[in-house]
């Protein structure tokens, strides 16, 4: 299972039926793998009466068991591993918000994979060998810190392994080691930049000319305002740590129309969450990915319970994902209406006398929801101006979303600042 396509250039040459036979062939060696070597997985392939011969075409997949998050819970550490543990030269884990971390791991096959993937990523989002990257996702079990400075080592650049915080000295080493490129989440771009401001840098003098943002949605409107904020072009790198990690799929920065899959490393399906039924490519639905390089944790079917729709290939064949929408556990149900933290922060980003910080409150007022919005002016703006958008907003909300809430208004740095993934929703009921 060697990985055919390693530079970007040879991703732009394939063809659609080339993709697709590669795919293919390593489904179907995917598939094998897992029967032989996983004991969980060759029980779920039984109990769903299909072998690795069942799979003769990639529309063959929907014959096969999903795999979730529960899985990942019951085999828990290294039970859904399909090698011996003297191979595996990595592991990972995402926390979760309750109960046991979900583990995963890599052979030094796949850790190389896994860095072709971000090396791939950081080239189409505009990297060039030579950049010096500024990595400030979190280093440890998470996969964001280790797996962005693989990969950007891959492509030949010089890595900075800041890690998540110590902001002030974020902003130094962006001054003093002139940083071309800063992966992090988009939440923690901000409070970057506040200090950026606070420390009276100007944005536009820093060398920085990229951000690669992701681990958590993020809207349209909140890359303009970054863009504009921090002179910089920012694109969209998705991943999550049962899949691999950062670099499932990347924005090219000259298109930013949403993240390409790298669909030579990972097979997506759009499906129904109620049903189960693939849907046709356009619908939108979760998202449901088949590893198809991977040896120490192949996953077949895992559905991610992120929300979006598959977009034809616009810089290669390989097919794009919208944005995320949320997570199908990040949807909140207000009063009966479904609501997503990002259609708030779509709204909040209208209002340019507010800040880009913000989080929802969900309490009980009785046997009612109640919904607190708090936020933040933007340094400096002028107070009437803020009362009067504030005014707007919580109109905007109830007019286009369909929920009331109390708009609270906090002095600057009022609001918890994310030195990782932002919390939005603080739920109390
Ligand atoms: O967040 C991996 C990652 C690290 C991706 C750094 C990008 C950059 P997990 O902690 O397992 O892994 O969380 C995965 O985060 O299922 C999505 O819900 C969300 N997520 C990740 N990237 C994006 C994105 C990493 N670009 C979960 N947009 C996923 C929206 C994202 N949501």
């Amino acid at each position: 299972m060697n990985s055919a396509l390693s530079s970007l250039a040879e991703v732009r040459q394939i063809s659609r039926d080339q993709l697709e036979s590669l795919q293919l062939a390593r489904l179907q060696t995917t598939l094998q793998h897992v029967y032989d070597h996983s004991e969980p997985y060759r029980a779920k392939f039984e109990l769903a009466g299909v072998t690795p011969n069942s799979l003769q075409t990639l529309a063959d997949l929907a014959k096969f068991p999903f795999t979730t998050k529960q899985d990942l819970r019951e085999h828990y550490p290294f039970g859904l591993f399909s090698v011996p543990m003297s191979r595996v030269v990595r592991v990972h884990a995402s926390s979760g918000t309750t109960g046991k971390p979900t583990v995963v791991g890599y052979t030094q096959d796949d850790i190389d994979h896994w860095a072709t993937c971000v090396a791939r990523s950081i080239e189409a989002a505009g990297g060039r060998p030579g950049d010096r990257v500024q990595v400030a996702y979190g280093y440890g079990l998470f996969t964001g810190g280790l797996g962005a400075h693989y990969g950007a080592e891959k492509l030949g650049c010089t890595v900075i392994p800041m890690s998540g915080g110590q902001t002030e000295k974020q902003v130094q080493l962006l001054q003093d080691f002139e940083s071309d490129i800063i992966m992090v989440t988009p939440s923690y771009m901000l409070n970057i930049a506040d200090e950026i401001d606070r420390q009276g840098i100007d944005p536009a003098r820093l060398k920085l000319r990229l951000g690669i943002f992701g681990a958590e949605p993020w809207t349209g409107a909140m890359r303009e305002a970054i863009e504009a904020r921090c002179h910089i072009d920012a694109t969209d790198i998705y991943g999550l740590s049962e899949v691999m990690g950062p670099g499932v799929a990347q924005e090219f920065v000259d298109s930013k129309d949403g993240p390409t899959i790298w669909e030579d490393h990972f097979y997506p399906e759009v499906i129904d969450p109620e049903t189960g039924a693939v849907l046709p490519d356009g619908e939108a639905g979760e998202l449901v990915f088949t590893s198809l390089t991977k040896q120490a944790f192949p996953v077949i079917r895992y559905r991610t319970r992120d929300l979006t729709q598959l977009l034809p290939g616009g810089e290669c064949v390989m097919r794009r994902m919208a944005k995320i929408t949320g997570r199908s556990d990040d949807m909140l149900i207000i009063r009966g209406v479904n609501v997503f933290p990002s259609q708030v922060e779509e709204l909040i980003l209208r209002h340019p006398a507010l800040a880009p910080h913000y989080q929802i409150e969900l309490s009980k007022a009785g046997n009612m929801d109640a919904v607190a919005l708090h936020l933040e002016a933007l340094p400096g703006a002028d107070g009437k101006q803020v009362a009067e958008q504030v005014g707007e907003l919580k109109a905007q909300i109830k007019s286009l979303i369909g929920i009331s809430c109390a708009m609270e208004l906090h002095p600057d740095g009022g609001i918890p600042r994310s030195e990782g993934k932002a919390r939005r929703v603080v739920d109390r009921r």
